[in-house]
């Protein structure tokens, strides 16, 4: 029998992401109950979290689950991921083992794996989630790898809550500035959801190299295509924030510099003026702006923006607890 998993939106269609948000508007307004009674989740940790990790624990105990956290290389055995590999030397068990034994003992298992930032080719395989999907004999769910899925579905909750019909509304997914040469997987995860949501998207960023991966570039316009909104890329601040409803800031580093990262530097240090701030705000059609937490203060957005009545960073926050009770009920609901 094929196992249904979370692991990218673009695996859903847009009846079954509408689906999702409804249910988890109605776990939003009546957030216990027993839809999970005997169920349980076992979330893995390769990365840190706080949002994630504390709205799936509560998630599941709120519907009567129990969730049981891991973090692999620390409190668990290290996992090797290699077909074939001779394992002599730091990792303690295969992946063939362990999801088939969590397998034995969850109801779902989900996983955060952030990419190693050494090898891009490397890291846009999702190798060790896939192999988890692989393996595994229940569902599985992408916590964030080189995609953030729940994420996506918390701030599709928030703009709807906010804005209403979404359709053709003016997104902008802009770069900001950070010490430090980020994952991708939100800034791709704010292209698949805005444009299935049918919006009219800009991909505001400092020069063509901050373009994301061309998978997702991909999947984006055909999002357009079938939903009727756009996708564009602009290096423009100005024309990026005129008229728009919304703005979504996230910092990510440069394909092309991937395991160059000082080679990066530079350009990222001369691109600290894309910090949204109330000037570029004051652009747009009294806009919403939004972040996916955790966000350096006036590093990515100044402190103005982030307490101002269009930040909607924490509805957004709060919303992953609602949109992942919906996922974790829609895949068991399916087996
Ligand atoms: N947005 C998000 O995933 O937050 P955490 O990294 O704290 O889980």
């Amino acid at each position: 029998m094929t196992i249904r998993h979370f692991l990218t939106t673009q695996d859903y269609s847009r009846s079954e992401i509408d689906a999702l948000l409804t249910q988890a508007t109605a776990f939003k307004r009546s957030p216990q109950g027993t839809q999970l009674a005997g169920k349980s989740i076992a979330l893995l940790f390769f990365n840190p979290s706080m949002r994630t990790r504390t709205s799936f624990e509560l998630g599941a105990f709120q519907l009567g689950g129990h969730a049981v956290v891991l973090a692999p290389g620390k409190d668990a055995w290290p996992i090797e991921f290699e077909l074939g590999s001779v394992m002599d030397g730091d990792t303690e068990e295969h992946i063939a083992e362990v999801a088939r034994v969590l397998s034995r003992y969850v109801d779902l298992i989900a996983v955060r794996a952030f990419p190693k930032f050494q090898d891009w080719t490397v890291d846009r395989q999702d190798r060790v989630i896939k192999a988890f999907a692989h393996h595994a004999t229940v569902p599985v769910i992408n916590m964030e790898t080189i995609t953030h899925p729940c994420q996506e579905l918390a701030h599709a909750l928030a703009l709807r809550e906010h804005l209403g019909e979404l359709q053709n509304r003016k997104y902008v997914l802009t770069w900001t500035y950070h010490p430090k040469p980020l994952n991708t997987a939100v800034a791709n995860s704010a292209l698949l959801i805005a444009t299935k949501l049918g919006m009219d998207v800009t991909l505001l960023c400092p020069n063509p190299d901050y373009v994301l991966d061309e998978r997702y570039m991909a999947f984006g316009q055909q999002n357009a295509r079938d939903n009727g909104g756009s996708l564009k890329v602009s290096h423009d601040i100005e024309e990026a924030y005129s008229g728009a409803d919304v703005v979504y800031a996230k910092s990510w580093g440069a394909l092309p510099f991937f395991g160059r990262w000082e080679q990066e530097k530079p350009i990222r240090e001369a691109s600290k003026h894309f910090i949204v701030d109330e000037a570029k705000m004051a652009l747009t059609n009294q806009g919403v702006f939004s972040h996916c937490l955790p966000l350096r203060r006036n590093v990515k957005a100044t402190d103005a923006v982030m307490d101002s009545p269009a930040c909607i960073a924490i509805d957004e926050a709060e919303n992953r607890l609602h949109v992942q009770k919906a996922v974790m009920v829609s895949l068991l609901a399916g087996r």
